[in-house]
């Protein structure tokens, strides 16, 4: 299986050689140095081209179409590193030593049960709901699981309040205080929980990005399980994030392969710059609300079809042309109705997407292992070719990420309603990570908008009104 992951990426390294024979990553001078307040800058609508913060996170080259975490080129950190390294360098801002990443990797593995928080989201009819909406109520269930920054009584921190599986919250002793006091025989909680409950007293800490990055995981994969009518499985600590994602979801161990391709999805979802989702979730946490109803904001906002919901959209597009003959039929009545085409288009990348450039040779690898697959990456291509020789060229829009993250999910496996999560699964290292970063600097963000209301409007009584508006 081995000589599989090496073909994987060879893959990878072939696709970042066709992209470094076409363009050179120089970084663009005016968004790639440091900022004097305040800055001048010309925003469009949607606050396109406007500055918000510096950041040393990542960088998106969107007139060459070139991605960097940390100065690391994207096609290399696919090629040769992981997700759990990839969050590490996001979070702490270099690559780790073998011994740093091994500590690393057993804090995620320690912060991957969650037990009480899927105890509680299932009281919610997660069989019925929005993954995303399910996914971000778990994110704030998640909050009561350790944290205790709504307790404004210390002492009750000391209290490991909980509930047994049989019973429900009631009141013991009436005390007539400002808060109900549940008290229940303390079950004994398992060691690391304890451990960990004392790690995570704040809620902006770094402990708190680890259990977020393992926690979005495991919740993640119970959705998906109680969705398709199982029980979550718990996670394997032997397994990596890739894999142990994989095998919460379906129950098996992956392939090699399987875990390789995951992991690079993994890798090249983890951050993007100020995309709406990250922004979303700093806006949340630049009025000091914490980074657990920091993320479910980033979460709300990758939900939308426009962002990160995109990739499903993608799947029911393509399945709904059918077949590579009704492509140039399907496309030319598409441009008639002015139709957005899900998976094109970028507010930054006004050339190839390279997560895409990355994205397109995995799925067609995978795609000779499935029939619908298949057909689906041949239609992909024949539509990439028209939308790239009339819009690329007319407006530069060319395949974005999601373009072809819908293909490659699928022939692992994974139902469309789920590729949105799988985003979030991975997002959540850039989301925390850029977070942390501005909260070290932070200042509230409070833009203006420009009133083109009336002035001296004077105020008649209703009775006087009539019923002229
Ligand atoms: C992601 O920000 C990020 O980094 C996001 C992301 C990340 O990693 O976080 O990269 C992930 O969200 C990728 C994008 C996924 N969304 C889609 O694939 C949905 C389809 N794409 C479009 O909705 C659109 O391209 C956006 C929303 C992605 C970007 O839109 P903009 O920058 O607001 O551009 P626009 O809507 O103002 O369009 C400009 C012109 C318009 O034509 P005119 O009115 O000027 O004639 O381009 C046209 C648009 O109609 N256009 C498209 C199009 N995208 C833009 N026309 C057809 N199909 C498209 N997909």
């Amino acid at each position: 299986m081995r000589k599989n992951t090496k073909k994987i990426t060879e893959l990878v390294l072939k696709a970042a050689r066709k992209a470094r024979q076409e363009i050179n990553d120089e970084p663009e001078p005016n968004l790639t140095k440091h900022i004097k307040w305040p800055v001048e800058c010309i925003v469009g609508p949607g606050l396109e081209g406007a500055i918000a913060c510096e950041s040393k996170i990542g960088y998106v080259n969107g007139t060459k179409g070139c991605l960097i975490y940390r100065g690391y080129d994207i096609f290399d950190l696919c090629a040769y590193s992981t997700y759990e390294e990839v969050s590490y360098l996001l979070l702490r801002g270099s690559l780790p030593t073998a011994s740093q990443l091994k500590v690393f990797k057993k804090e995620l593995v320690d912060c991957r049960n969650v037990p009480n928080t899927l105890r509680l989201l299932f009281n919610f009819p997660v069989e019925e709901m929005n993954p995303m909406a399910a996914l971000r109520i778990g994110v704030n269930l998640m909050r009561q699981e350790f944290t205790y920054v709504d307790q404004d009584d210390s002492s009750l921190a000391e209290v490991d309040i909980g509930t047994d599986e049989d019973s429900i919250p009631m009141e013991t002793v009436p005390r007539g205080g400002k808060r109900a006091i549940y008290e229940f025989k303390i079950r004994q909680r398992d060691k690391k929980l304890k451990l960990l409950k004392n790690k995570l007293k704040t809620a902006v800490g770094y402990e708190s990005c680890f259990h977020l990055i393992s926690g979005v995981a495991s919740i993640a994969a119970a959705i998906v399980r109680i969705q398709q009518g199982h029980f979550p499985i718990d996670p394997d600590p032997s397994l990596s994030h890739a894999a142990n994602l994989i095998y919460m979801m379906t129950g098996k161990k992956p392939s090699p392969e399987e875990e390789r391709i995951m992991d690079i999805m993994l890798i090249l979802h983890a951050d993007h710059g100020m995309n709406a989702s990250t922004f979303a979730a700093m806006v949340v946490a630049s009025t000091l609300s914490d980074i657990y109803l920091s993320i479910g904001s980033g979460i709300a906002a990758l939900n939308g079809p426009l962002h990160g919901g995109a990739n499903e959209r993608v799947l029911h597009m393509l399945r709904e042309i059918g077949d590579v003959k009704n492509v140039q039929s399907w496309y030319k009545n598409a441009r008639k109705k002015k139709r957005k085409i899900m998976g094109f288009g970028h507010r930054v990348y006004k050339a190839y997407d390279p997560r895409a450039r990355i994205l397109s040779p995995l799925a067609g690898y995978l795609a000779k292992n499935n029939e619908e697959s298949s057909s689906l990456f041949q239609i992909s291509q024949s539509l990439e070719k028209e939308v790239t020789s009339t819009l690329g060229i007319e407006k530069n829009i060319f395949p974005n990420v999601d373009f072809y993250s819908g293909i490659v999910y699928h022939a692992l496996g994974i139902l469309p309603r789920f590729f949105t999560p799988m985003f979030a699964v991975s997002r959540v290292a850039g989301w925390t990570a850029r977070v942390k970063e501005y909260l070290g600097n932070n200042r509230i963000f409070r833009p203006r908008a420009m009133y083109i209301g009336p002035f001296n409007k004077q105020y008649v009584p209703i009775e006087e009104r009539g019923n002229k508006p």
